[in-house]
């Protein structure tokens, strides 16, 4: 039997068509933009936390977003994410993935550690230089019946100085990887063994594309062998993680039975210590980023209360959580709160809110979302799919677009129709009717 590969659709996250918050330079919010619709005063209030955020001026404090389902809240949030950009760390959690692990706190602690970074300046011994010439080193695998990688020869120049050198197996895997050739410039940090390729060295090498995607760069001067001032961030648990690896390799043998790596409490001391010391030799900064809990009602009070006294503690990201509970019950007690929080943590919260969707928002909603998914609707089912997301919500209209795609595609149609999006409704249920269903049937089905 032939098995044919099916081609695999690459997988969009239902937030994948944001990218960011759409405000021009004075930070107001343009109608559509960013991939988002509306939510102005959201949108510009994010604009404002993600400028705090950079300008490092808001660790230790609060934002709660709250508003109705499906009125954009964790999209906001991800386009916070997005403006942020790579250098801030931002870690997202769910309050229903935390609540119902046994560990609770060690996971919102860890959450915590990775939402702060601390940018490192270190002097490096490296070496640096556009590559003349590289040459694999093959040998026989001790485990395997073919050769690997045994290590590489390879040639760096700069404007005035040229070296030759060998290295191991794990400097070449890395070259390799990169898909080092010649004309590249690349640097390696002696002491780690890390390499980075900087791009291509203006003028050298052959061209392969007429339309080169990766970066130019010019040709380093001085020579190759050389210490420089090299700038990476990490994060509080990245240190954490090797103060940990440290002490478990000094424990002996034991340590080898050791299945899973914990970071103990002295071990994060260890590391904030070493980072204090970092900040005030001027060595390194913070960078406090993001710690987002999406859904977070779903916390309990013993998480409330751990993230109270975090907000305290000398390193602290900022905390953006979100909800659409109103009044309700704190998790494990009988108390009724605000978005079902205590109080205390209630005070120190900045809140920003979502409002419904008009029928003209919900409309560029589903039609972004369309474009995104690349699901080609006809007027007639864009206004079906907006009585939709009206009647019962944005969210249902938006995953109907998929299935109604396919309904589409099995009736040879190039477009998705008003029938279609009838149909994928017909079959599937939001969760409305789907709470209706089984309420009707409970009697019938406890038997
Ligand atoms: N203003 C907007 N612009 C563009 N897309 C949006 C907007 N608001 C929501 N969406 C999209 O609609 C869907 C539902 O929104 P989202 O999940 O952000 O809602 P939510 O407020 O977090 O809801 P819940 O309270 O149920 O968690 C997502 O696909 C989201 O990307
Ligand atoms: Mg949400």
């Amino acid at each position: 039997m032939e098995v044919k590969s099916v081609p695999r659709i690459a997988k969009r996250s239902i937030h994948s068509h944001i990218v960011g918050l759409g405000l021009d330079t004075n930070g107001k919010a343009r109608k559509i933009g960013g991939g988002l619709v509306g939510q102005e005063e959201a949108r510009e209030a994010a604009g404002v936390i993600v400028q705090l955020v950079k300008e490092g001026k808001l660790g230790g404090r609060s934002i709660l977003i709250v508003g109705p389902p499906g009125t954009g809240k964790t999209a906001i949030a991800f386009a916070m994410a997005k403006e942020l950009g790579a250098d801030t760390p931002f870690v997202a959690l769910d309050g229903s993935e935390i609540v119902g692990s046994p560990r609770k706190t060690e996971i919102l602690l860890q959450a915590l550690r990775r939402a702060i970074g601390v940018r490192i300046r270190e002097e490096r011994a490296v070496v640096e230089g556009v590559v003349a010439d590289i040459k694999y080193v093959k040998k026989q695998s001790p485990f395997y019946p073919y050769p690997v990688i045994g290590g590489a020869r390879i040639t760096l120049e700069t404007k005035d100085d040229s070296s030759t050198f060998s290295v191991g197996p794990e400097i070449a895997e890395q070259l390799m990887s990169l898909n080092t050739r010649k004309g590249d410039v690349i640097i390696i940090d002696v002491e780690t063994g890390a390499v980075r390729k900087l791009g291509r060295a203006i003028g050298r090498g052959e061209k392969r594309y007429d339309i080169e995607v990766e970066r130019e760069v010019e040709i380093p001067s001085g020579s190759v062998k050389k210490k420089k001032e090299l700038i990476r961030v990490v994060t509080l648990h990245d240190i954490d993680i090797s103060v940990a690896a440290r002490r478990v390799a000094f424990s002996g043998l034991l340590a080898l039975f050791e299945t899973e790596r914990e970071i103990s409490a002295d071990d994060r001391r260890q590391s904030d210590e070493i980072v204090k010391k970092m900040i005030s030799e001027g060595k390194a900064e913070m960078v406090p980023g993001v710690m987002f809990i999406d859904d977070a009602h779903m916390l309990d009070l013993e998480c409330y209360s751990f993230l109270t006294r975090a907000m305290e503690s000398d390193f602290s990201p900022i905390i953006v959580m979100a909800t659409n509970r109103g009044i309700t019950k704190i998790r494990g007690t009988d108390i009724e709160s605000p978005h079902g929080m205590p109080r205390d943590l209630l005070d120190r919260l900045l809140i920003i809110t979502t409002r419904l969707y008009t029928r003209d928002e919900v409309r560029e909603i589903i039609r972004i979302r369309a474009d995104e998914e690349e699901v080609p609707l006809t007027d007639e089912a864009l206004e079906k799919l907006t009585d939709i997301g009206l009647e019962r919500s944005l969210r249902y209209a938006v995953q109907l677009l998929e299935p109604a795609r396919v309904i589409a595609v099995r009736r040879n149609s190039l477009k998705v129709e008003a029938q279609d999006v009838e149909e994928a409704a017909r079959i599937f249920a939001d969760v409305k009717k789907s709470v209706e269903l089984v309420e009707r049937y409970k009697e019938l089905m406890l038997y």
